[in-house]
């Protein structure tokens, strides 16, 4: 009886086994067949649930053999290994000594780990050999960086996130006047915050992205209760499409000086309400008083420079000064530029460079000319200026940043002409009513009655 209930609790742990067998065999293959597919919808989870583990076992085995094949190991003292020969009975000597690694932690799209450097060793020698690390653990690119004196940290993409950057869906405003544009190299997202950095210079050949970066920048700003402004001598052909969201468009050199004068006024005035109000700039007033951020968005600045005759000549330095006193004056009290231009050069009058100071954030496209590349990353990191000239000309969108911090190379989102322009009519209603700019610039879109007081809206 016993005997007849034991074989009978075999047969059922063994039918159980079975079924655990089959349906681990059908998940994994399921998983094989519906791999590629998953990964293109779920690409995070994918990374983690699968990806990651896999990454994971690669590190943990060749960390070993990887450390001492670069040259990264330290050997035993000689003697050590004589006195282990002799004691261990013809036992293997001791290992030679490799950097100490610590826990190795999943990001969004990659891992990244603390490495304590051994004795003698800099993390540039780390740095060296990021490609055999890339290599060895079968991911998209590796970059080692100094964590704290004696350790770097080393982090790994698993694919290029610059490929195919996908736009995420957009939940509520977000933060005031900072709206994520793209994705940087490292998987992170790339965020244009004007309250960090105020003026921002885009720079790139033709068809090199500019435009497509203005796209999701109003994209993202045209939900917030900002005004935006538009200068874009080309007749208006590239901003005319955020029309409905614009509190004021100039489309040729004479309305944009009239337009940058009025903007400078308006600034100064704010200054005096800053001053009244004993703040130091237009953050430290009460709401209710605060006055409504303004974008100014320049599209071509050689449309602006340019000179043929003697009566542009003055037109141009006109534009170029009021240009130059918004930036020095615009950051604190709410006025922020953003200066897009297919050629910056010197060449295009003393003001371009007195100009280019003044705007801290540099975003070069690929570039037709090395100076233009010098000129927008030059004298803020000259590494940067090597990566910007191999952004080849499929790759459109990707650039090279540049702040006083280092530099990323980056891609914005593909924003198409067709989506900024429904965004520009969705929300056609949050355009602030600017009377300041009434007369400068187009007249349709800049005076439209039923647009909201700017004294309404709050931060
Ligand atoms: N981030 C991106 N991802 C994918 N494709 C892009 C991206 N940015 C731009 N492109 C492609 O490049 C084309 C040209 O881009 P865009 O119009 O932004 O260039 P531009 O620098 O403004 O050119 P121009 O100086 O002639 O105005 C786009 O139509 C699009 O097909
Ligand atoms: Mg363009």
């Amino acid at each position: 009886m016993i005997l007849s209930a034991t074989a009978s609790a075999d047969s059922a742990g063994t039918g159980w086994s079975g079924w655990v067998l089959v349906v681990a065999a059908a998940l994994v293959s399921g998983l094989l067949i519906a791999g590629p597919a998953l990964r293109r919808r779920w690409p995070v989870a994918w990374w983690v649930c699968l990806g990651f583990p896999a990454a994971w076992l690669r590190v943990v085995r060749t960390w070993r053999p990887l450390m001492a094949g670069c040259g990264l190991a330290l050997s035993r003292k000689a003697a050590l290994t004589v006195v282990s020969g002799l004691v261990g009975n013809g036992a293997p000597p001791p290992q030679p000594r490799v950097p100490r690694r610590g826990l190795i932690r999943p990001t969004a799209g990659g891992f990244c780990l603390l490495v304590r450097l051994l004795p003698g060793q800099v993390p540039d020698d780390f740095a060296k050999v990021a490609p055999a690390m890339a290599h060895n653990w079968e991911v998209h690119a590796v970059r080692v960086s100094e964590s704290r004196p004696g350790v770097v940290r080393i982090v790994a993409s698993a694919s290029d996130p610059l490929k195919e950057p996908r736009l995420p869906r957009q939940r509520g405003t977000g933060q005031m006047l900072r709206v994520v544009v793209g994705v940087l190299e490292t998987g992170t997202r790339w965020v244009m915050d004007l309250r960090q950095i105020p003026h921002w210079l885009i720079v790139g050949a033709t068809r090199s992205g500019k435009s497509t970066l203005i796209n999701a920048l109003v994209a993202g700003l045209a939900r917030q209760p900002v005004a935006l402004v538009g200068i874009d001598c080309e007749g208006g052909m590239e901003l005319s499409l955020y029309r409905p969201r614009l509190s004021a468009l100039a489309t040729n050199r004479a309305q944009a000086v009239k337009l940058l004068g009025s903007l400078v006024d308006l600034t100064l005035d704010r200054m005096t309400l800053c001053r009244e109000a004993r703040v130091r700039n237009v953050w430290g007033l009460p709401e209710k008083k605060r006055p409504v951020p303004i974008v100014v968005i320049v599209d071509e600045l050689a449309e602006l420079f340019l000179v043929a005759s003697r009566s542009e000549k003055e037109e141009a330095q006109a534009a170029g000064t009021a240009l130059i006193r918004l930036a020095q004056l615009g950051a604190a009290l709410g006025v922020f530029l953003v200066v897009a231009g297919q050629r910056v050069g010197s060449d295009l009058g003393p003001g371009v460079t007195a100009l280019r100071a003044q705007l801290g954030g540099r975003v070069c496209h690929r570039v037709a000319d090395p100076g233009t590349a010098e000129m927008a990353l030059g004298d803020l990191n000259p590494d940067a200026l090597h990566a910007a000239q191999s952004i080849s000309p499929e790759a459109a969108g990707t650039a090279v940043l540049a702040s006083a911090d280092g530099w990323d190379r980056a891609r914005s989102y593909l924003v198409s002409e067709e989506e900024a322009e429904r965004v520009a009519e969705e929300y056609a209603d949050l355009t602030p009513y600017l009377p300041e700019l009434v007369g400068a610039g187009e007249e349709p879109s800049v005076v439209r009655l039923d647009r909201i007081d700017p004294n309404d809206l709050d931060d």
